[in-house]
């Protein structure tokens, strides 16, 4: 009988109260019964650097070597290359996202008191350059099925202050352009998409970016092409969207010294630029292994009890993030993270429901679709440097969790 018990139980001599004695035992069975755990980050950039550091430093040098911190040759390079990836005529790289977003509305027009229609599930940043326009973001709630906009609702939102139509390709998945291209045509309203986390998926065939008058992309560090620090853009196929936001950018600069109008300091950094060369190489690889990932979640979560979005089969998602929703969100995601697997929820209040847009008075119940979303979405974790075992891990402990249909 003692040859199985564990060292500690077999120190326990018979002359032990019984009380002690059971505690002891109760620590075995806690122990034996501590199921095995593995590590599942969100995202892992640490390794990401160890497989990309031949290809990088050489390139940091180079951008010391020119002293082309601000700008400069990789930052163009990069611009290029960027533009031939979207299928766009222009790339204007800038220093983040949001400074994208603030650009873009102003090249296309959007002033004080304009209207602009948007997405409520979103990060703030695309409500935020509405309003450093000084417009007033309007929320369209989204479709369940694809978390996107609902082109069905934007019709209704239009009122003669109108500029500008605002989707987001949340998630990686692109919103569906072709009623909203066919509005905003009909209304006469200029589109922005907001690109940030889509990098590379396609819309009918055609890469988001390339898809309204101009959209904008984030590459923060953790998007699926980011900067060592923080980078955007604008892509257009417009030339005068292109020559603004080149302008604007630089303290609306024309020439050196040259200011056409009161602009900002929105540049992106030569470092940026380089890295963003590189790993632009590498998204190609790193996309498959996102959608495969993606596909294998989809099969071994099939008929458990919850939900994931759509895909449309005409469009290619780029998987940001991989969100499924089910209710008792908040203690699945306890639970999964006990196990040592890492969730995030993307995100836990629609735009209209954070404080920031409380002066907008829209109160809980005016996005449905939007607040239920909220409440059970969370984010597995899906980036590249996942291995098949961790997938797997993944997948059988929320199975586990949420049951089965
Ligand atoms: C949908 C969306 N729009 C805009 C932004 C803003 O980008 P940045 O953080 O580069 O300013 C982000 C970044 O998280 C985003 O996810």
């Amino acid at each position: 009988m003692s040859a199985w018990l564990s060292p500690a139980m077999r120190e326990v001599p018979p002359w032990v109260p019984n009380l002690q004695r059971a505690a002891a035992y109760s620590r075995v069975f806690v122990r034996l019964n501590r199921r095995r755990t593995m590590k599942v980050p969100v995202l892992d950039l640490k390794a990401e650097y160890a497989q990309l550091r031949d290809e990088i430093l050489p390139a940091l040098d180079r951008v010391c070597q020119n002293a082309s911190f601000v700008l400069g040759e990789e930052v163009e390079a990069f611009e290029r290359e960027f533009a031939d990836f979207c299928g766009t005529r222009h790339c204007v790289a800038l220093a983040n996202g949001t400074a994208a977003l603030h650009l873009g509305l102003l090249a296309l027009g959007v002033q004080a008191d304009d209207e602009v229609i948007t997405s409520p599930n979103t990060f703030l940043a695309t409500a935020e350059a509405i309003t450093y326009c000084g417009a007033v973001p309007v929320f369209v709630d989204i479709d369940p099925a694809t978390a996107n906009l609902d082109p069905k609702l934007v019709e209704r939102a239009i009122t003669p202050r109108t500029r500008a139509i605002l989707p987001v390709h949340v998630y990686g998945r692109p919103a569906d352009m072709d009623p909203i291209r066919e509005i905003a045509a009909r209304h006469n309203l200029r589109i922005l998409e907001d690109a940030a986390q889509a990098h590379g998926a396609r819309y009918r065939g055609r890469r988001v970016g390339s898809l309204g008058h101009a959209a904008v992309f984030s590459f923060y560090p953790t998007k699926n092409l980011g900067a060592y620090g923080e980078g955007g853009a604008l892509t257009t196929d417009d030339d005068q969207v292109a020559k603004f936001a080149r302008a604007a950018r630089s303290h609306g600069q024309t020439a050196r010294y040259e200011h056409e109008f009161v602009g900002y300091n929105y540049r992106m950094q030569g470092f940026q630029g380089a890295v963003l060369r590189i790993k632009l190489r590498h998204l190609y690889a790193w996309t498959a292994r996102r959608q495969e990932i993606a596909r294998e979640y989809r099969r071994l979560l099939a008929g458990a009890r919850l939900e994931m979005p759509v895909d449309d089969t005409r469009d290619e998602c780029v998987y940001h993030q991989f969100v499924v929703y089910a209710n008792n969100r908040n203690s699945i995601v306890t639970q999964l993270a006990a196990r040592e697997i890492e969730t995030v929820v993307h995100y836990p209040r629609p735009v209209h429901l954070q404080p920031a847009y409380s002066s907008l008075g829209l109160p809980p119940g005016t996005f449905p679709h939007a607040e239920r979303a909220c409440e059970r979405v969370f984010s597995l974790p899906i980036h590249p440097g996942l291995t098949a075992e961790q997938v797997a891990y993944v997948a059988s402990s929320v199975r586990e969790l949420v049951g089965e249909k």
